[in-house]
């Protein structure tokens, strides 16, 4: 099969879809791959890598008139247009996005979005929500450092003591955990708060404090369980005294990672404009949920997608692609997802066979044969 690694054209996109060691696996199962010119170049991945690799080096033509299209984001119309009938794309093409959808189908695309793909077991080795959100948490936490005006760690000097970072955890799924393990290695006192009950085990054996909103109603405890493993909206009055307890738990805090999402919904707002201002001045928010809230705010609605601003005094980092600031890692773990997602839908022989009747196949496709099989 002839497959075709593009140049990632999304405003600010620096991951790409493979490295010369997925290339290389790929060209070693009898495959021919094409990279476009300077695809890998603002991963540090260089155009000679890939030729060492086994890979021609082509133009944005010749790589999107592959039959197979290997991409980080979703493909742009332009690029669509260049795409051949029958092709197919794989990458994370936002499957709550209907009309990207109904323009991949309606080119005649097959296309796979990655992020559909369930969150169990067999999965987890092309989980590249997983992959990412890991990566975002890390590197939320090293931003947070570098904004903020303070030691993280508690620190003993002779010209005195400083103290630690309290730092706060709003959302405690891939990345929030990560940013925990990250934190508490540089010292910081943390606390984290979820919906999802299951996850106070994990928030305490990572050494933060689990902020707990007790539940008052059966309602409100079936909700916390969510679907999937994902969390569900909860109750207003819920929510009402949690936005209380992590009020009182912010104006004590340094620094606030907020990660909180529910799929195919804006994200939740945790951080009002309020518990702003009641901060301590110097106080650094990193919320890696900007660009998904209600009118383009994150879990706060004073974050600004892409954009580091400061009100009342606080600091509120809204970056909304964490991951690809980690560019080189980031790319190494998609592409090797990437590359075990193909697994599922090339055979032996290196052709592709569609299997509806796997769980995870079925989920990640969006379109096929001119039809949307996705109600976003
Ligand atoms: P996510 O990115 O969708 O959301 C982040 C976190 O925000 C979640 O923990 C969610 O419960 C929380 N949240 C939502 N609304 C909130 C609110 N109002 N207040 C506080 N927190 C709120 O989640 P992510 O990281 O994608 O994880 C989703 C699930 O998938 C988790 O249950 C995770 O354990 C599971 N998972 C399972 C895997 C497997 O078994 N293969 C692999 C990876 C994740």
């Amino acid at each position: 099969m002839h497959i075709g690694i593009p140049k990632e054209t999304a405003g600010g996109e620096s991951r790409v879809a493979a490295t010369p060691e997925t290339v290389k696996k790929l060209v070693s199962a009898g495959h021919r791959v094409t990279v476009e010119h300077d695809a890998g170049v603002a991963a540090s991945v260089p155009d000679a890598a890939y030729v060492a690799a086994g890979a021609s080096s082509g133009t944005a033509a010749e790589v999107f008139g592959a039959e197979m299209v290997l991409k980080v984001r979703a493909p742009s119309v332009a690029e669509i247009a260049q795409m051949r009938r029958g092709a197919v794309v794989v990458g994370m093409l936002n499957p709550f996005d209907a009309e990207n959808n109904a323009r991949m189908a309606a080119a005649g695309v097959t296309a796979f979005a990655l992020e559909a793909a369930p969150r169990t077991t067999r999965a987890q080795s092309m989980d590249v929500l997983s992959s990412q959100a890991n990566i975002a948490g890390y590197k939320a936490v090293m931003l947070a450092a570098n904004l903020y005006q303070r030691f993280m760690p508690m620190l003993m000097t002779a010209a005195g003591t400083v103290k630690a970072a309290r730092l706060v955890v709003l959302g405690a799924g891939v990345a929030g955990l990560q940013a925990i393990a990250t934190a508490k290695r540089l010292g910081a006192v943390i606390e984290a708060s979820d919906v999802r009950p299951a996850v106070r085990e994990q928030i305490e054996s990572l050494g933060a404090k689990f902020i707990d909103v007790p539940f008052e109603t059966d309602e409100e405890r079936e909700i916390a369980k969510g679907v999937g493993g994902y969390a569900r909206p909860m109750p207003a009055a819920w929510l009402a005294r949690q936005a209380q307890l992590v009020h009182t738990r912010l104006t004590q805090a340094d620094i606030v990672i907020s990660t909180a999402l529910i799929p195919g919904r804006a994200a939740p707002t945790l951080i009002s404009e309020d518990t702003v201002k009641a901060m301590k001045p110097g106080s650094v928010i990193i919320d890696l949920a900007a660009g998904r809230g209600a009118n383009g705010g994150g879990n706060c609605p004073l974050s600004v997608a892409d954009e580091v601003v400061k009100v009342h005094g606080v600091t509120i980092a809204g970056y909304t692609n964490l991951a690809g600031m980690v560019a080189a890692d980031a790319s190494a773990l998609y592409a090797r997802n990437v590359l075990d997602f193909l697994k599922l839908v090339i055979d032996k022989e290196g052709k592709l066979v569609i299997d509806t009747n796997d769980d995870i196949v079925a989920a990640c496709l969006m379109c096929r044969d001119g039809q949307v099989l996705r109600a976003a």
